[in-house]
């Protein structure tokens, strides 16, 4: 049977991942101007924050698959009843389509950064908007449900319901 709520870990794990990824975007000029020189055959500047864009991004890599594990073995709360079958099913496609890029984005930035891979530096670089939008669908049904159907389902990724 799903649980009633997320469970602390669920609900840390979902805020680090979103401040880990937001700084992904925020501070992804060093990692781009040291690809760039390696492009152009110049020697990149390795600073702190090429390293954290590095290993913050493997960081999401691995707790997005420690989060999709727990969502196996523990489950997660069913989707607020009030919700129409339409939302329900946005729901669903956006918080998979978030998963894919949490994995995806990664590897893909991994293959570019260590292997040198062209394609997947071309979709590194072009998925970010795939993910811009999905989080800010995320982010407009999370309002739309605590705001307009009152259903109260920010509250249930703050606190666990114990
Ligand atoms: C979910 C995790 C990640 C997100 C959200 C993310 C996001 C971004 C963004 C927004 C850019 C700037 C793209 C642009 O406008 O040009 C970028 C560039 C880049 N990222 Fe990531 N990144 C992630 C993980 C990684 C990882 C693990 C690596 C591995 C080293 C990596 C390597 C790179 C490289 C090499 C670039 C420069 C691409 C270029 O300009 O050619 N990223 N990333
Ligand atoms: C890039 C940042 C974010 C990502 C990748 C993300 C991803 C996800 C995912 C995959 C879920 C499904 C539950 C799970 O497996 O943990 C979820 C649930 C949730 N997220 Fe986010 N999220 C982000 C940012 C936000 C923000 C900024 C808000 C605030 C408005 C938010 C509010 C929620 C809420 C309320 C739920 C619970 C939905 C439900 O129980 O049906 N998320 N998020």
């Amino acid at each position: 049977m799903a649980p009633k709520g997320y469970s602390r870990t669920q609900i840390a794990l979902h805020w680090v991942v979103a401040v880990l990824i937001i700084a992904q975007f925020v501070l992804h000029d060093p990692i781009v101007a040291a690809s760039d020189a390696i492009k152009n055959a110049e020697v990149p500047v390795i600073s702190a924050l090429v390293m954290f864009h590095v290993i913050g991004g493997s960081l999401i890599l691995a707790l997005a698959v420690w989060r999709l594990a727990l969502r196996k073995k523990r489950g997660v709360p069913a989707l607020p009843e009030k919700e129409s079958p339409l939302l329900k099913g946005l729901a669903h496609l956006t918080h998979y389509a978030l998963y894919t890029l949490m994995i995806v984005l990664p590897l893909t930035g991994l293959a570019a950064w260590f292997g040198g891979n062209a394609t997947a530096d071309f979709l590194h670089v072009n998925m970010k908007f795939l993910l811009l939008g999905f989080f800010a669908l995320h982010v407009i049904g999370a309002l739309y449900q605590q705001y307009v159907l009152k259903t109260g389902l920010i509250n249930r990724m703050m606190r666990t319901d114990k």
